[in-house]
């Protein structure tokens, strides 16, 4: 359920393609997990900062349904092209199927495997990327595509307030927090970079390359 302050930011936020409505729909039929989808507001977020960038390659590691793919494709430039990597096979029709009915089908290329392997082997450099996969893998993530970064290119790393438990004592033993945890705390004392937390739903971390 909304609350009210979700509900008056997507009344006073645009509105959300048929085809995002469409495979939100779909990936709440379809998934166990339909909240894993980065959804409307956040969506449109991605989309804005994406259209913000003009960015010529985008990677995002965590396709899951293709949701997030869709709204950071929106503000690829003319020739610009978005690779994102998905683990589990049995989301690939959907994913598939979406990518395919957008108009940025020629753009996305999607890959199934193993983002740790297949990272490695990408040799294009990168002006935006977005990190939402597995938690406890983020600073591994980090640390691979950050040489692949462009100078003042950005990373969003999404979930890092963990619905709150990384600031709070009782969860400091649970595994994805500890994760979580040490990847802010990484982000934060790394000089290479300048970072900011939104705390919007789940909180992402916007952070750029410096110089
Ligand atoms: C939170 S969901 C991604 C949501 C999507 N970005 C969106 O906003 O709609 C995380 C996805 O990462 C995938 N994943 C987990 N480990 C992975 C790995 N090692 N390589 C690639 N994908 C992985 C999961 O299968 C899951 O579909």
């Amino acid at each position: 359920l909304k609350t009210e302050l979700e509900k008056y930011l997507l009344a006073h936020t645009g509105a959300e393609s048929k085809l995002r409505y469409e495979l939100d729909r779909q990936t709440h039929l379809q998934t166990r997990v339909p909240r894993m989808l980065s959804g409307h507001l956040q969506g449109n977020i991605l989309k804005m900062f994406s259209q913000m960038i003009r960015p010529e390659n985008i990677l995002e590691i965590g396709t899951f349904t293709g949701y997030s793919a869709l709204c950071l494709a929106e503000g690829l430039s003319e020739t610009g092209k978005l690779i994102t990597i998905e683990i589990n096979d049995e989301l690939a029709d959907v994913a598939q199927s979406f990518f395919e009915k957008s108009t940025f089908a020629h753009k996305i290329e999607f890959i199934i495997g193993d983002a740790m392997q297949i990272i490695p082997k990408l040799e294009q450099s990168f002006d935006l990327v977005f990190i939402d996969a597995d938690k406890h893998a983020y600073i591994d993530y980090y640390q691979m595509v950050l040489p692949k970064l462009r100078p003042g290119g950005f990373i969003i790393a999404d979930n890092v307030l963990w619905d709150g438990k990384v600031y709070d004592k009782r969860f400091e033993n649970d595994a994805d927090t500890k994760a979580l945890m040490k990847f802010n705390d990484f982000v934060q004392n790394d000089e290479r970079v300048e970072n900011v937390i939104f705390p919007v739903r789940d909180g992402f971390s916007l952070i750029r390359k410096l110089s």
